[in-house]
Order: C-alpha cells, then sequence, then structure tokens
C-alpha cells in the first residue's frame, strides 16, 4: 500500500480515529470533560519540581541549551544520553549493553511504527510476515501502524478468574502454535489497556517461541522497570539478544518531550537509524540533553520508585474501591490491577455493548475507552469478550476522575437492569 493509500485508509476507516477525535477535544475542550480515557499521565507536582530544576540546570550549563536546540543529532540520537542510560542498565539491571544498544525515537509510538515494518510486512518475494501480539486485548496505538494491511496476529487470552471479582488474562502457547508466517512478537508489560503485568515465566516461554522462529520478541516497556517503573508487583526485566526492549519518557511525566528508547542488538539498532534518518533525519534532541543528568544520577529510577508508583498505586486502589462498592452484585469483573494506570472493567451479560455504553457515558461528559478496540489481530473472531468491556484511566485530576467513575457506576447498573 503507498502512503496516500494509507492516508485515505486512515482517514475513511481507522477504528480508532473517532476516538482520537474525541481524546482531542478532551484536550482542547479540558475541564468540563471527564477524562476517563486517554494514555496521558497525571501531573504529579513532586515530579513537575524535579523536572524543572532539571530544565535550569540544563540552561545554566555553560553552552549546553545551545548544543540542545541548536544542531542534529545523528540519527540514532544523543549519545551523551544513550551512553548515560546504557550504564544505568549495566548497573542496575546487570545486562552487557552499550550505547550502540541504544536508539532514540521521537516517543516511542514511533519506534513501533518503524519497528513492526521493518520485521513483518510483504517479504522480498511477495510473502505477508505478521506480528505476533500474543495477548489480547492489547494496545491500541498499535492497531493502524501496519503500512500494509493484515499486519497483526492474536489470539483469545485464557482468563484465570482470582475471586473477589478479580482476574487475570494470560498466554494461550497451545493456541500459538499454528500461527505462521510471524516476523514478530511483540507484547506491552504492563499491558495497556488492562494494567495486567505478563508474569516473567510468560515472557521467558515468548522469548524460547519468538528465539525458535528466529524472530526477535519485542517488549513494550512505556510503563515498565527500571522506568517509569509503574509496577505493583515483584516482576523481572529481562533482555538478551533478541529481546527489543522499547522504553519511553513519557510516563514518568513527560509525554511532551516525545523520548522513545529502543535498546535492541546493533544490527537491529543501525537498521532503526536508518529509518529514523528517512522519517525525521534525527530524534529530538532537547528531551535528551534534559533527561541525561536525571539517568546519569540514577534519579530517574529513585522518582518512579518514591513518587510516581505509590501516586497510581493509590489511586488504583482508590478507584477500584469505588467500582467495586457501586457495582456489588451487577457480575461485574476487573482485571487485578498490576501496574500501568488503568481499570478494565469486563461486564458480561449487560443489555447494550461496551459501544453504547461509550457513547452514554460520553453523553455524559465522561469520556472512556470502549474495549472493542483493543483487540488488533483479532478482527475476524467474534468473541463476545471483545464487546463487554471498558478501560477506565485513572491519571487525570483526581477530584473529575471521582466523579467519573460514579457516573460509571449509574451507567453500568443502568445497562445491566436492560435499560
Ligand atoms: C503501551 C504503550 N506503548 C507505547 C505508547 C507510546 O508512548 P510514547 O510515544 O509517548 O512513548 C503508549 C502511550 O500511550 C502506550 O500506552
Amino acid at each position: 500500500m503507498n502512503l496516500s493509500a494509507l492516508g485515505r485508509r486512515l482517514a475513511s476507516e481507522s477504528g480508532t480515529r473517532t476516538l482520537m477525535d474525541d481524546l482531542g477535544a478532551v484536550a482542547t475542550v479540558g475541564s468540563e470533560i471527564m477524562n476517563l480515557g486517554g494514555g496521558n499521565p497525571s501531573r504529579i507536582p513532586a515530579a513537575e519540581r524535579v523536572f524543572e530544576a532539571r530544565m535550569r540546570a540544563l540552561l545554566e550549563r555553560e553552552g549546553a541549551f545551545g548544543q540542545a536546540v541548536g544542531s542534529y543529532d545523528g540519527p540514532a540520537g544523543d549519545r551523551e544520553f544513550a551512553r548515560a542510560l546504557a550504564g544505568l542498565l549495566r548497573r542496575e539491571q546487570g545486562w552487557d549493553v552499550s550505547e550502540r544498544n541504544i536508539a532514540l525515537t521521537n516517543g516511542s509510538q514511533s519506534a513501533f511504527l518503524a519497528l513492526f515494518n521493518l520485521f513483518a510486512g510483504p517479504d522480498a518475494k511477495g510473502r505477508m510476515r505478521r506480528v505476533l501480539l500474543p495477548l489480547s486485548p492489547e494496545y491500541i496505538g498499535y492497531a493502524d501502524l501496519g503500512l500494509s494491511p493484515g499486519l497483526f496476529v492474536s489470539r483469545r487470552s485464557t482468563i484465570t478468574e482470582l475471586g473477589d471479582g478479580l482476574f487475570k488474562y494470560g498466554v494461550d502457547f497451545r493456541a500459538l502454535d499454528d500461527v505462521e508466517d510471524i516476523g514478530a512478537v511483540c507484547v506491552s508489560r504492563p499491558t495497556n489497556p488492562t494494567g495486567n503485568m505478563v508474569t516473567d515465566g510468560e515472557v521467558a516461554r515468548l522469548g524460547a517461541f519468538a528465539r525458535d522462529r528466529g524472530v526477535p520478541l519485542i517488549v513494550d516497556n512505556a510503563y515498565g522497570l527500571p522506568f517509569p517503573g509503574i509496577v505493583f508487583e515483584d516482576a523481572v526485566l529481562a533482555w538478551e539478544e533478541g529481546t527489543i526492549l522499547c522504553m519511553s519518557l513519557s510516563k514518568l511525566g513527560l509525554p511532551g518531550l516525545r523520548v522513545g528508547i529502543v535498546v535492541a542488538s546493533e544490527a537491529t539498532i543501525s537498521a532503526l537509524s536508518a529509518v529514523n534518518a528517512v522519517f525525521c533525519l534525527a530524534p529530538g534532541s532537547l528531551g535528551p540533553a534534559f533527561a541525561t543528568g536525571l539517568v546519569e544520577s540514577g534519579e530517574v529510577i529513585a522518582l518512579g520508585r518514591e513518587v510516581i508508583r505509590p501516586h497510581y498505586e493509590q489511586r488504583a486502589a482508590r478507584a477500584l474501591g469505588i467500582l467495586r462498592a457501586g457495582l456489588d452484585g451487577y457480575g461485574v469483573r476487573f482485571h487485578r490491577p498490576e501496574g500501568a494506570f488503568f481499570l478494565w472493567l469486563w461486564a458480561p451479560g449487560l443489555a447494550v455493548s461496551s459501544a453504547e455504553l461509550y457513547r452514554r457515558l460520553k453523553a455524559r461528559g465522561v469520556i472512556v475507552v470502549s474495549g472493542q478496540h483493543f483487540f488488533p489481530g483479532l478482527e475476524d473472531d467474534d468473541w463476545p469478550h471483545k464487546h463487554e468491556c471498558i478501560r477506565i484511566s485513572y491519571a487525570d485530576e483526581w477530584e473529575r476522575i471521582e466523579r467519573g467513575l460514579g457516573i460509571v457506576v449509574e451507567e453500568v447498573r443502568r445497562a445491566r437492569d436492560g435499560a
């Protein structure tokens, strides 16, 4: 598909477009709307004070600001930042990495566009290789990234009931065995939209599965360890040859800087740098220049541990408490919140679909995300589960979240009662 055809397809059929329009409207209209929808992180004053101090330090350091805004970096991005990060990953994680294993992108979203189309799509003989998403539901932002249609393939997750109205998705490894023509495997961890922390055992098995097929395992670590560290469970972050780890500064509270980070083999990093050169000449320099000290000193990890993670963990508990209290006896379940900043509400047996629930909530000024968008690669599967869930973000200003949750409770009750 050429780019103008792709543009027309995105403009006309994208399942996520109305949603993105709604979220865009929230960004412009602002405070009237209860935004339980987007992926924006919280504005956390203690974190913003750290960022402001770092920005002042950049301005005060002789020549640093001029260098950051006055020159293009190379296509792999700021090398001083990459060296600082490699040092941090060696110290904290014990990984054998250098700056040659690191490339920067303008946000991690653009890394996925590059990586998916590097490793999947039609090969030289025209045979289609696909990105396997072993868990479903999975991140909405992957859905339209294929430059050719049909880039994704997925399988239903397993569902384990944990009692107390909680459940957890798992990888159905037996169902993956018959998937052919895989170019890459990708999983977000913690998972957006569910807050699921794919277990260490599942990651190891997915790594072996990918190695057996000679393809990379891409781990989307936008919310993960070692930073921003929005993980509420004990977990290990593994990296080995063949793993492509995507990270970001966004969920730390810095989405405006657009700093995405890829840690991978040197061969993958040079391919990605070549794509960067075509897409944008070079990734932006101001974000990495600002953040180098934060990474070099290790302050970025302390910030995650002491400020960011406790903030979201407390919110997860409060938000879940409100929904559970309001929906007790209504047959509603929640994915156990294990990380990121979303609650995934599963309401089997409602009189209306999640898309209708979304419309009703929107009419009352509450934006959530209807679940059916989160099943890229499962378009041909008529799994009823796809229409029984909504994603609720608890990152926005708390007073609005609390009001919004109250309305979610009312509308789910109404839909359950058949109204
Ligand atoms: C799972 C996941 N991956 C990647 C991204 C992209 O983030 P960014 O481009 O800001 O790094 C997001 C943003 O919401 C996300 O939720």
